[in-house]
């Protein structure tokens, strides 16, 4: 087995035109997805992080190849992404992506022809399948609309892994749950990933959830990815001020915690409109260090850490220190 990324994002951009001129002219751009590059490794749980409006959809779309990029490339096993069974997606909504006049069983039925799986062997492999979510065996007889959310959920991955895909992109799979249910469909997700070697890309805005849950997170500012990091660095020790203040929102559990959590203004204002968006670092009007660069120079990538790196110009030069964004003079 070769140890090159299962997924690899290089460039990838996505723009959307916006209609409503005279005669559903196009008015304008929104830039939803900028230059993003990152990998996911193989059996890895990769988080994507941001508020809404940041692209984590239009990435989620891309990746299972439901959406060309207008510039880029993106690669899944050494190949150009197409839609394909080796890569599936779970959405929010469990109810809106099952078919109501069809029973469970069918669903599955569906998915698994789909995958080659001959009819005589169907109905043994639906009633594993459910095993794996642990629903009862009669979940095969029952309708959507008898089931509830968290039922609806371990149904949709069912499906989605009815298929035998390696790539699984979860897009806020649980936040049109209960609390009490999102922690079991999670855990759910965490041992078929295990039992069946799934790599994951989770989407969610719940940070605690993506603590808990990713290996890396890569975090989204408008379109574009302003920090990739481990799990523990990038929550440990945020590089960029925009992770920074999205952090300082989560609640912690512990005095450890506690002093971990960034102290630094809550960043103020309007996540600015996406088709229209600042010179420079596209954080910089919100931003509480930003300094002379920022307004017209666009930050590169710049390594904070090991495994960490952010778009950020206090990073740059011999300011290698996330800790220096701290102790840093704000201009007056
Ligand atoms: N089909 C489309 N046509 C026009 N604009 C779109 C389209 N899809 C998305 N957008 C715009 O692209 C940007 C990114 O949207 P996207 O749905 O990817 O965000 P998101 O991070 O998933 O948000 P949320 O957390 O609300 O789901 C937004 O400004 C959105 O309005
Ligand atoms: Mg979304």
């Amino acid at each position: 087995m070769s140890d090159s990324p299962l997924l690899e994002l290089d460039a990838v951009s996505k723009r959307f035109a916006i209609r409503g001129g005279i005669a559903g002219s196009v008015r304008g751009h929104v830039n939803a997805v900028r230059q993003v590059n990152l990998t996911v490794q193989r059996g890895e749980v990769f988080g994507l992080a941001g508020e809404s409006g940041s692209g984590k959809s239009t990435i989620a779309r891309m990746i299972v190849g439901l959406l060309p990029p207008d510039g880029g490339t993106l690669r899944f096993a050494g190949r150009p992404v197409v839609q394909s069974r080796a890569i599936q997606m779970v959405f929010q909504n469990p109810g809106a992506s099952l078919n109501p006049r069809r029973s469970i069983g069918q669903s599955l039925s569906v998915a698994l022809a789909a995958a080659g799986v001959a009819r005589a062997a169907r109905r043994h492999r639906i009633a594993d399948l459910l095993g794996l979510v642990q629903l009862p065996a009669d979940t095969a007889l029952r309708y959507p609309h008898e089931l509830s959310g968290g039922q609806k959920q371990r149904v949709a991955i069912a499906r989605a892994i009815a298929v035998a895909p390696r790539l699984l992109v979860l897009d806020e799979p649980t936040s049109a749950l209960d609390v009490s249910v999102q922690a079991k469909i999670m855990e759910l997700l965490v041992e078929l990933g295990r039992s069946l070697g799934l790599t994951y890309i989770f989407i969610s805005h719940d940070l605690s959830l993506m603590r808990n849950f990713a290996d890396r997170v890569g975090v989204l500012y408008l379109g574009e990815v302003v920090e990739i990091g481990t799990t523990e660095a990038l929550f440990g020790r945020p590089a960029h001020p925009y992770t920074r203040t999205l952090l300082a929102s989560i609640p912690v559990v512990s005095a450890a915690e506690a002093r971990l959590r960034p102290d630094i203004p809550l960043i103020e204002g309007e996540v600015p409109n996406a088709a229209d968006l600042p010179s420079g670092c596209v954080f910089h009007p919100r931003c509480p260090y930003a300094f002379a660069p920022c307004t017209d120079q666009h930050p590169a990538f710049t390594r904070a850490e090991a495994g960490q790196t952010a778009r950020c110009h206090l990073l740059a030069g011999d300011a290698a220190s996330v800790h220096d964004m701290t102790t840093r003079e704000q201009p007056a």
